[in-house]
């Protein structure tokens, strides 16, 4: 008799057979599907031998799956999914579900969500972050689409998922594309704490002259503390990391210019169309495309050569520890706003509170400040802005003078500091109560005659200007 197995996985690159291990590992039985023989053949060597297997055949693969089959694609995002889900609808019978674990974009995933219903097969389109080692030994999972057709797949990702206090982070995002909804603003979140970090590496290599060794410290210290986070642990080893070739550190032989898939670009452009103000985010997005001008950058250097840092007060390295975690609760605060505005444009019906927990493990962006928000969320579940909570209040109190001085510093000596800066700009934006765009609106109306509203009295108004 054939085994029938319980899981089935459509693509056996690094993430695909990682991940295909970590559910055999939580004794579920799997499949693998590839085009790639090689990848077929390696599945063999990997242990689980009597509970894994690796086939060419898409038919084959089929009909050794359990019903209704659970089958995940790990796929690159866009035509890739398209190409497999049509070949193998045909093969699948009613109450069948497909996940699609890639980073595809949730308009996307409505779409096929959409499709795969009117043929009677599941849909879900779920976040994995943590890289190929989350994929392991444990990543963050994030499926959005139908409840039903999570109670399917619910106890293979509650068991692989990583754990935090024995919880698993995994949770059900919502209807339609929540999941890769969510994921994306993970990403976005991912794409500024990234920038941040960079930017404080270099406020830390041209200003205080620490040299790799001494940021290896640093960056190993933060993460003891409130800083404590992923992103910050492998900055430090980072730093550690020796090169074969030049017997020099590695990261200094690494050219500057940062490439990106597109997921943060999509969580700036969809800010956009809901009217959500995420410039921190933004500014990640934009310091990628500045760094791959590499050339101009260059010419430019030579040309403007102006003298900078001579009358500025210095920093230490604790106010600049405390600038990025002022900056990495903006950045939070940012993708939590565009979440919140999300879930109503789309009826996503989010649940922050959950979102903010199944983040705290496995995925890139976990971090010790997690906790808090979750802890905010729980207590407030109708919290306008995360910068509203009273015990985030109290933290960012703490050390926004601190990012002042730091920012002051990084202005006088001529160091780039975009994404920080404007962390710094929001936050003086968002809490002010008076800002000047009373003027803007009385412009518009002297030049297009685009009306205004007014303080003393409600209704909408227009002036003759002249
Ligand atoms: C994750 C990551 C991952 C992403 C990479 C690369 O959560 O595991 O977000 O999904 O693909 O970080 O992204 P960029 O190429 O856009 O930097």
């Amino acid at each position: 008799m054939i085994q029938l197995f319980d899981f089935g996985l459509v693509g056996l690159g690094v993430m695909g057979r990682n991940f295909l291990l970590n559910v055999a590992d939580h004794h579920f039985s799997a499949i693998g599907l590839d085009t790639d023989a090689q990848k077929v053949a390696d599945l063999k060597d990997e242990g689980h031998s009597d509970i894994i297997e690796g086939t060419l055949d898409k038919v084959a693969f089929i009909k050794k799956l359990a019903r209704p089959r659970k089958i995940m694609l790990l796929v690159p995002a866009g035509e890739p999914v398209d190409h497999i889900i049509a070949d193998l609808v045909p093969l699948l019978d009613s109450g069948d579900l497909i996940i699609d674990g890639g980073n595809s974009h949730f308009e996307d995933t409505n779409r096929r969500f959409t499709s795969l219903k009117s043929k009677d097969i599941h849909f879900i389109g779920t976040g994995v972050s943590g890289g190929s080692e989350g994929a392991r030994k444990g990543p963050s999972i994030m499926p959005g689409g139908d409840p039903k057709a999570y109670e399917i797949i619910k106890p293979i990702f509650e068991a692989i998922a990583a754990k935090v206090n024995n919880e698993p982070c995994v949770d059900f995002m919502g209807k339609g594309s929540a999941g890769n909804y969510v994921k994306m603003i993970h990403n976005g979140i991912e794409y500024a704490l990234m920038q941040l970090i960079g930017e404080s590496y270099h406020i830390m290599k041209l200003g205080l002259q620490q040299d790799n060794e001494g940021l290896k410290q640093t960056y190993h210290d933060w993460n003891q503390g409130v800083l404590q986070s992923f992103l910050v642990e492998i900055t430090s080893q980072i730093f550690d990391k020796k090169e074969d070739l030049t017997s020099g550190d590695l990261v200094d032989q690494i050219l500057d210019k940062a490439k990106q898939k597109g997921t943060g670009k999509w969580t700036s452009q969809n800010a956009m169309d809901l009217g959500v103000a995420i410039p921190t985010i933004d500014a990640a997005v934009s310091m990628r495309q500045i760094s791959g001008m590499k050339d101009i950058r260059m010419k430019a250097s030579d040309k403007y050569t102006e003298r900078s840092g001579e009358f500025v007060h210095e920093v230490n390295v604790e106010e600049v520890r405390d600038a990025l975690y002022f900056a990495f609760i903006m950045s939070y605060a940012q993708g939590m706003a565009q979440l919140s505005r999300a879930s109503k444009e789309y009826q996503y019906d989010l649940n922050l509170e959950h979102i903010a927990k199944i983040w705290r493990g496995g995925c890139i962006i976990r971090a010790r400040f997690l906790e808090d928000i979750r802890l905010a969320y729980k207590n407030d579940s109708s919290l306008e802005s995360l910068l509203l909570s009273p015990e985030i209040i109290e933290k960012v109190n703490s050390v926004v003078g601190a990012t002042r001085k730091v920012i002051q510093y990084t202005v006088a000596k001529g160091i780039p500091t975009l994404a920080l800066s404007n962390a710094l700009n929001y936050f003086d934006a968002f809490k002010s109560a008076e800002l000047p765009l009373n003027l803007i609106q009385a412009q518009r109306d002297l030049f297009g005659s685009h009306t205004y509203e007014r303080k003393d009295k409600p209704g909408i108004f227009h002036s003759d200007w002249n």
